[in-house]
């Protein structure tokens, strides 16, 4: 019999998901990770294109990729097929940097520690040491709105890994080289890359999970009208 769904059931199951730095190596099957697509994939996409296609890495495929990828960042240029945000301004700029000091404080990179928080910048590219990376595409002929609805797959990708208890990170900075993906996994021109999410067991001991972030009040994104 299936549950009928509530509101403090779903409240739970958002605040127990956050973005995970530490994983345990630990290999999930395809079946987990496929349970946890299936659930993702009831979203709402516009005019139910669904246009989500995802690679999935596992095992030896992972660690090949993370190989990849760090040289490649380390060595190559910038070429994301989804524009990286021009400037963080006003709110968002305070808001980048608090969750960014939140992470390096349990990381013990103090201010003025280029070489700490470069550090920190590059362990995107080996993905944390997750078990998986989930590299999302979606059509380039749907532009922004196929983005827009792989960015709610993404969302639903996270939070039924969390409830199937498996930890989860949405990461653009892989996107930031998506040529080099294309290459890698030789993902044909007509997709974009719109992110990767790396995923499996949660290191609960792990510094960088020892934080939360915080979340605007209700006033600041609502202007209520009537
Ligand atoms: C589209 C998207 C891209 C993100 N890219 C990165 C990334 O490249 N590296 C990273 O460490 N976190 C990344 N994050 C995670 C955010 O930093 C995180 O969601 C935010 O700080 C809120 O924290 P929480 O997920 O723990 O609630 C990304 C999240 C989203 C939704």
């Amino acid at each position: 019999m299936t549950q009928k769904p509530d509101l403090a059931g779903f409240d739970a199951l958002l605040r127990a998901r956050h973005s995970c730095r530490g994983f345990l190596p630990d290999q999930l099957t395809h079946e987990m990770i496929g349970s946890i697509v299936q659930a993702a994939q009831r979203v709402p996409s516009w005019c139910n294109a669904q246009p989500w296609h995802l690679t999935i890495t596992s095992g030896a495929e992972t660690d090949r990729l993370r190989d990849f990828l760090f040289q490649a960042a380390s060595e190559e240029k910038h070429n994301a097929d989804v524009d990286f945000p021009e400037e963080y301004r006003g709110v968002y700029k305070d808001r980048r940097s608090e969750v960014g000091w939140q992470l390096y404080e349990q990381m013990g990179v103090v201010k003025g520690d280029r070489q700490g928080s470069a550090r920190e910048m590059m362990k995107n590219f080996r993905f944390f040491d997750a078990p998986h990376v989930a590299v999302i595409t979606s059509d380039r002929a749907l532009g922004p709105y196929g983005v827009l609805d792989v960015g709610g797959f993404v969302t639903a990708f996270c939070l039924a890994a969390e409830a199937a208890g498996v930890a989860s990170i949405p990461q653009a900075a892989p996107a930031g080289f998506s040529g080099q993906l294309r290459r890698f996994f030789n993902i044909p021109q007509e997709r974009i890359v719109v992110c990767c999410v790396s995923f499996g067991l949660r290191d609960e001991n792990h510094p960088s999970n020892q934080f939360r972030s915080n979340r605007a009040k209700l006033d600041e994104i609502v202007d209520w009208r009537g």
